[in-house]
Formats: structure tokens, sequence, C-alpha cells
């Protein structure tokens, strides 16, 4: 079965008739389009927050600020007080400058494009309320979209470079009119049937659309690039006490942490064998493993102790005080494994 965009947005528009979720920020399928305020400011709120989250912030923005007008003339902290919870706060501040540029055109503007020109308005916002508000017809993506577009072609490319791929398929099967509602149902298909673990297939009225349904496995969609992993490195840190100094070495070179005061170590070069190499023949303890993170590789270097009646070794170093350790200028990592000797005492 090819999916044409006829029968696609005429069965999801179908189903969302008798499915669609009753939100306080939405009109009911068919109906008038809700206050194009009360549509922003949902929708602004829901980027980054569920619906569950967002809907007792709805409620008081609301009434406290029932129109648009009423937000623009709000002081900026009474806003971001109401705010606190939701996060992001920058949104909360473009929230007013928006306010006030529509109180100033008389109104919020019809159109994605004239409504990407406001303050703080991005595309997504731009294209949601020009379709759900206007109902004019716009191209919406979210996160829901993308998993239901991205399922619906069996589109292979991962995200985030399929961003562009999952934009030109749902422009092939965003309608005419009622973009607003289709828009509506494609997000409600996401977060209720087409869900990320566990779509439930048996439900969705686009079963018979769905190339991930039909080739494969559909929870597979969408496709994520894969996080690169550091390699791991092993290593192992030496806090050789005597009479309440510490010995530190200065490190050699001029590379990573080169030139800075450390505790003696292996050098981690380790590739993971898990060998531990004592630096002296001594009465090892072992205190635990510190872990950190640089940019190549991420470390975890075990820390043992002892205590020593002479200088340990050949390499130069110095008995530094433990009492003043934290003027030793120690590197995070042996900061690190220097709390963990200090916790030991
Ligand atoms: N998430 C973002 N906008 C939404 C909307 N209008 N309806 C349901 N979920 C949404
Ligand atoms: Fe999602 Fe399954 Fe529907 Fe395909 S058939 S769109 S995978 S719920």
């Amino acid at each position: 079965m090819t999916a044409s965009k006829d029968t696609i947005s005429t069965r999801l528009l179908e189903w969302y008739d008798t499915h669609a979720r009753e939100l306080p920020w939405r009109a009911q399928p068919g109906q008038p389009a809700p206050d194009p305020y009360r549509v922003w400011l949902s929708e602004v709120m829901l980027q980054q927050t569920t619906v569950a989250a967002v809907k007792p912030y709805f409620a008081r923005f609301t009434e406290r600020w029932p129109t648009v007008d009423d937000l623009a003339g709000a002081p900026e902290e009474d806003v971001m007080a109401a705010w606190a919870g939701l996060g992001y706060y920058s949104r909360a501040r473009n929230l007013v400058k928006c306010a006030a540029a529509v109180k100033e055109l008389g109104g919020f503007p019809e159109t994605e494009a004239e409504l990407l020109k406001l303050p703080g308005l991005g595309a997504y916002t731009a294209a949601a309320v020009a379709a759900i508000a206007f109902g004019q017809r716009a191209v919406v993506v979210d996160a829901n979209v993308e998993r239901v577009v991205s399922r619906l072609f069996a589109i292979e490319e991962p995200l985030p470079g399929s961003r562009k791929t999952i934009r030109i398929h749902t422009d092939a099967i965003t309608p005419d009119q009622y973009a607003g509602d289709f828009a509506q149902a494609m997000m409600d298909l996401g977060s209720g049937i087409c869900t990320s673990r566990d779509p439930k297939c048996f439900l969705c009225p686009l079963s018979d659309d769905c190339q991930a349904l039909i080739s494969d496995n559909p929870a597979r969609f969408p496709i994520k690039a894969p996080k690169k992993v550091r390699p791991v490195r092993q290593g192992t840190a030496y806090w050789i006490e005597r009479e309440g100094h510490v010995w530190l070495e200065k490190r050699q070179g001029t590379g990573m942490l080169g030139g800075m005061r450390s505790l003696p170590d292996d050098g981690w070069h380790s590739g993971g064998n898990g060998d531990t190499i004592a630096l002296i023949d001594s009465q090892w303890e072992q205190l635990g493993l510190v872990r950190h993170t640089f940019t190549h590789f991420s470390l975890e270097m075990l820390v043992l102790k002892t205590t020593v009646p002479t200088d340990p070794t050949e390499r130069a170093g110095q008995w530094w005080p433990i009492a003043e350790i934290d003027d030793a200028g120690l590197p995070t990592l042996f900061a690190k494994a220097a709390r963990l000797a200090l916790a030991q005492d």
C-alpha cells in the first residue's frame, strides 16, 4: 500500500474527529479557531514540557493575564515568577517581549512569515500558530511529528540529519485545509498511539499507510545517530603519606596536564586489562575509583594509598602538607583523588 497524501490526511482527520484530546487551549475539531493568544502561549509552554505539566501554568497565566495586551503590560519579574518550574527561562523573558510587539501591532499577524518576525518566536511556533489559530497551511514538525513521519516513511537516515527529509514528507502529507487540525492530530497520534517505545499500531488509523509497520519493527524509528562513545582508559594514582604530608610531583611535558602539580600516577596508558601496578614496594590500600571525562577519552583511575618512611621515588617531587592540599593547585582529576584520600581519615 502506498501512502498517499490524501489517504493519510483524510484518515487522520477522520480519526481526530472522534479522538482529539480536549485541551484548554484547543478548539474541538471543526470548531472555530481559538484565541491566537492562547494558542501561542500554549505552544511556547509546550516546548520541552509535557501537556500535563503545562496545564496548571496555562490556567494560571490565562487567569492572571487573560489577553495578550494584559501580558504585554505585566512586569517581567511577575511573569518570570509565574513561569518558575517550567524551565528554559529565556522563553519567559521572550514571552513579554513578544506580547509587547503583538500589542503594538494591534494583534497577532496571521501568516507564518509575519509571525516569524516577532521577537523570540521561532520556526516551530510560527508554523503552529499560523496553522492552529489562523487555519493557514503550514508544515508543523515537533518531536511527535518527527517520530510518526519517520515511521510512516521508514526513514533510515538517522536524526538529526534526517530533519530535512522529515520536513519534506510532512509537507507532502499536510492537507491544504485543516492544517491546524492535521498538526494537532499528528501530535495526538504521536503522544497516545505512535509512542516512542511501544507504538499501538493495532489502534492506529494510519496502519495501512505505514512503511515501518510493513517492513520491520516500527519502534526502531526514528533512527538516531549513535552517541559518540569515548574510549575508557584505566590508570592508577598514588597517595603516599609521610608525617602529615603527601608526595606530589610536577607533571612533565606541555601536553594535557603538563606542568601541573599532581599525585604520582602510572601514566594511565593501560587499555583496560585491570592490572594495578604499584609504584613502589609497600603496603598499599585501595581507596577507590575516580572517574573523569576528557575530550577524547574518559578515565577510571584507581587510587592507592600507602605510608612511607622516606622519599618514595627517584622522580622529582615534594612533600606537601595534607592540611594545605587545597592550595596545591591540583587539576580536578587529582583533586577528586585527594578528596577520596581525605574522606578515609
Ligand atoms: N504539543 C505541542 N503543541 C501541542 C498541541 N497543540 N496539542 C497537543 N500537544 C501539543
Ligand atoms: Fe506509528 Fe504504528 Fe501507526 Fe505506524 S502503524 S504510524 S508505527 S502507530
